[in-house]
């Protein structure tokens, strides 16, 4: 889907008239992205072509085999990796429960402690509660502090004699925050603990280097990065032990049976290998276009917060919270005039619990519920930009008309403009702060 797609939008309540015509700005990249086209067209050559199986001693197999192992160098050459520390799996999700399950098993006999935070995904935090409900693991989860960042030294603390892996994200998926992933892994390496990083969301966003990061295990997954869905990575440092989670064939050096996803793996490597030759480019052009919106949309509506650091944050990630408004509303709002955003307030389940992520900065929940996610991708533009700026306001005037506490809140803003504070808004949010 481009950006520049215009389709036809259908009758709402925001105005939008049966025929009239909006433009389509896809904005969930964090979510997933499409499949860079001449990725599709690396990946048809091995589902229609050259499809043997890798394991196979014919030419088929063999040049299925030959592909996989070039897929395997790109990947790692994004990693700053040897390619023989790559193992080829279904995803992030699978690649965070082997690096917690299969260390944990693998060094069993130095204890079963794990070091994490609050603000990971749940494919580490189902994980670990998995694993204290099977008595399998002690867990400790770190605070972060207001801008989704853990402090080093919490770490360093809460490493124990029996402690055996710690577990920090790279970079947020729902508000974008870099963790001072250096300075954990110097930790980890002083104190003879394994440091895995789900870096999920920043693999091909931001530059890496397993080896100056200090990085042991590495979950990364290649639909984040234009790539195919269902195709991921486990980074395991040469020498480091784990349990494989999956039996059955030798496949991955033993350590992920199952018959290879070929074509899987060579969108994966061509899209890791197009990360890296674009880096700089993306980098740039995509912290521009982030900038611009979070500045425009501070600047225009009142009462809205950046969530996440304000500056050590992913280059696509935009997450604002708009007080008075609920986060699904806007998102409906926005799907109908053709912005496809997502919500940092309800959890997967359905719930209308607001994110832990949110919760564990200490945003209050009120707060939290009306958090929008914006995240950009490559075919984004200007023009994207300025649309969303044009549109996003007028849906938050629109559903705040609906809401007495933003009537109180600006009546108090005007008495204290015209110097006579008035009794303070007593359900009244707290001003989250970050910017
Ligand atoms: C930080 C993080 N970890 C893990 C995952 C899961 O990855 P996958 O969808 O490849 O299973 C995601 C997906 O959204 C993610 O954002």
């Amino acid at each position: 889907m481009t950006s520049e797609r215009v389709i036809a939008g259908m009758a709402t309540s925001d105005g939008g008239g049966a025929g009239e015509r909006f433009r389509s700005v896809y904005l969930d990249h964090a979510a997933t992205t499409p499949v860079r086209r001449e990725v599709a067209e690396a990946m048809a050559h091995y589902m229609l072509t050259d499809y043997g199986n890798a394991s196979s001693v014919h030419s088929f197999g063999r040049r299925a085999a030959e592909a996989t192992e070039e897929a395997r160098a790109r990947v790692a050459d994004l990693m700053g990796a040897r390619p023989e520390e790559v193992v080829f799996m279904s995803g992030g999700t699978e690649a965070d429960n082997m690096s917690i399950r299969g260390s944990l098993a693998a060094y069993s006999d130095r204890g079963r402690h794990v070091v994490t935070t609050k603000i990971e995904h749940h494919a580490v935090l189902h994980t670990c509660e998995e694993l204290e409900k099977e008595g399998l693991a002690e867990v400790t989860y770190l605070p972060v502090d207001r801008t989704a960042t853990v402090d080093p030294d919490d770490v360093a603390k809460a490493i124990r004699p029996d402690t055996v892996l710690v577990s920090v994200m790279f970079a947020n998926n729902e508000v974008g925050t870099i963790q001072p992933i250096m300075e954990i892994g110097r930790t980890c390496r002083e104190k003879g603990v394994l440091f895995h990083t789900d870096a999920v969301q920043a693999f091909g966003a931001v530059p890496f280097s397993v080896d100056e990061m200090g990085i042991d295990l590495m979950s990364v997954s290649s639909h984040k990065l234009y790539g195919p869905k269902g195709v991921g990575a486990l980074y395991v440092r040469k020498g480091r032990r784990i349990r494989p989670l999956i039996h059955g064939g030798g496949h991955e050096r033993k350590r992920r049976a199952g018959t290879s996803n070929v074509p899987g793996v060579v969108g994966f490597g061509l899209a890791a290998e197009l990360a890296r030759k674009e880096m700089d480019d993306r980098v740039r052009r995509l912290t521009a276009l982030r900038d611009r919106l979070i500045d425009g949309l501070l600047g225009r509506v009142e009462f809205s917060h950046l969530n996440g650091h304000p500056t050590r944050r992913l280059p696509n990630n935009v997450n604002v919270s708009f007080e008075f408004v609920e986060g699904e509303s806007i998102l409906l709002s926005l799907d109908k005039k053709g912005i496809a955003a997502s919500s940092g307030s309800a959890c997967t389940s359905g719930s209308l619990e607001p994110s832990h992520v949110l919760l564990a900065m200490g945003i209050p929940p009120e707060v939290a519920h009306g958090s929008v996610r914006m995240t950009l991708g490559t075919q984004n533009t200007d023009e994207d930009v300025d649309y969303v700026l044009e549109v996003l306001p007028g849906v938050i005037e629109r559903l705040r008309a609906m809401s007495p506490l933003h009537a109180k809140a600006v009546a108090e803003r005007a008495r204290e403009a015209a110097g006579r504070p008035g009794e303070r808004c007593e359900s009244g949010p707290v001003t989250p702060g970050a910017r």
